[in-house]
């Protein structure tokens, strides 16, 4: 398989006032290959979320390479780095930041416009096409104060997945969720993943981390150890849940949970 991302010896310190450098990543290498779903875990504070935003082009390492299909991103200029996350890259986050003047239907389609890669038309039969997926077409003309939590999140993935990206990143995509939202939207990403894109996840949530295929743990900075859950099709679409998947679902999230025991978690 190939990989379509390869990030090495990453690092990144903030300043906390003068001569306070807090190195948040330290010498990070990764690399996800094209068609993984991939989850980040560690303690808040262990710098997921920095990983996150220095591998995707959101923010610069201060060194180290990255490198998206083969191509160094870190040096690029912030025009070209934004073609590519909106060409490229889809984003899902805790928190969705839709435009509140939109429908949610126009919220769905405006980065398709801005990219101008596809008509118009052909960008609202994709968006109406996602909408049928993620099962929320009857909320197109709704504005977002007229959905649920569970639903803006569909939205929000709609929404990243507009240009068709070949990999979506999150992070915390379900903090914002109660449980039986959650487990929608997690079964909803391994269909993603298993119609083709790849998946990147930062969370805290083991069983979040245990719906994906292979958990990458962190802390202070580093990734310390590595666990490879297999494929979560099975898994996932526990939704539907016969008691067989709900208690396959249950021994992966408790063979992770030991796992992460052992990693110090
Ligand atoms: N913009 C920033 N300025 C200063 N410190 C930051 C900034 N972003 C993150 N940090 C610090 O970096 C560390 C890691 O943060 P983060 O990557 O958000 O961790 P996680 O996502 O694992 O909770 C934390 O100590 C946080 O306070
Ligand atoms: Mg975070």
């Amino acid at each position: 398989m190939n990989t379509v991302l390869d990030a090495q010896k990453l690092n990144k310190s903030y300043t906390l006032g003068k001569g306070n450098e807090q190195p948040v990543l330290r010498d990070v290498d990764m690399q996800i290959k094209e068609g993984e779903f991939i989850s980040v875990m560690g303690p808040s504070g262990s710098g997921k979320s920095t990983l996150l935003y220095n591998i995707c082009g959101m923010d610069r390492p201060d060194s180290g390479t990255v490198l998206f299909q083969n191509r160094d991103i870190a040096g690029l200029p912030e025009r070209e780095l934004s073609r590519l996350r909106l060409n490229e890259m889809g984003f899902i986050f805790q928190q969705i930041h839709l435009l509140k003047n939109l429908s949610i239907f126009d919220n769905i389609i405006l980065s398709g416009y801005q990219a101008r890669t596809r008509s118009r038309m052909e960008v609202n039969r994709r968006a109406e096409e996602l909408m049928e997926r993620t099962g929320i077409t009857e909320l197109a003309g709704n504005d977002i104060t007229q959905a649920s939590g569970g639903q803006l999140q569909r939205v929000g993935i709609c929404r990243a997945l507009i240009n068709e990206p070949g990999i979506l990143f999150g992070d915390e995509p379900t903090g914002a969720l109660n449980s039986s939202a959650s487990e929608e939207i997690m079964a909803l990403l391994a269909e993603i993943n298993r119609a083709g894109t790849t998946i990147m996840l930062v969370t805290h949530d083991i069983k979040v981390a245990s719906r994906t295929e292979r958990v990458l743990f962190m802390m202070d900075g580093r990734i310390v150890a590595e666990k490879r859950l297999g494929a979560a099709g099975a898994a996932a679409e526990q939704v539907t849940a016969t008691a067989a998947t709900a208690a396959a679902a249950k021994a992966r999230e408790e063979h992770l949970a030991a796992w992460l025991l052992e990693q110090g978690f």
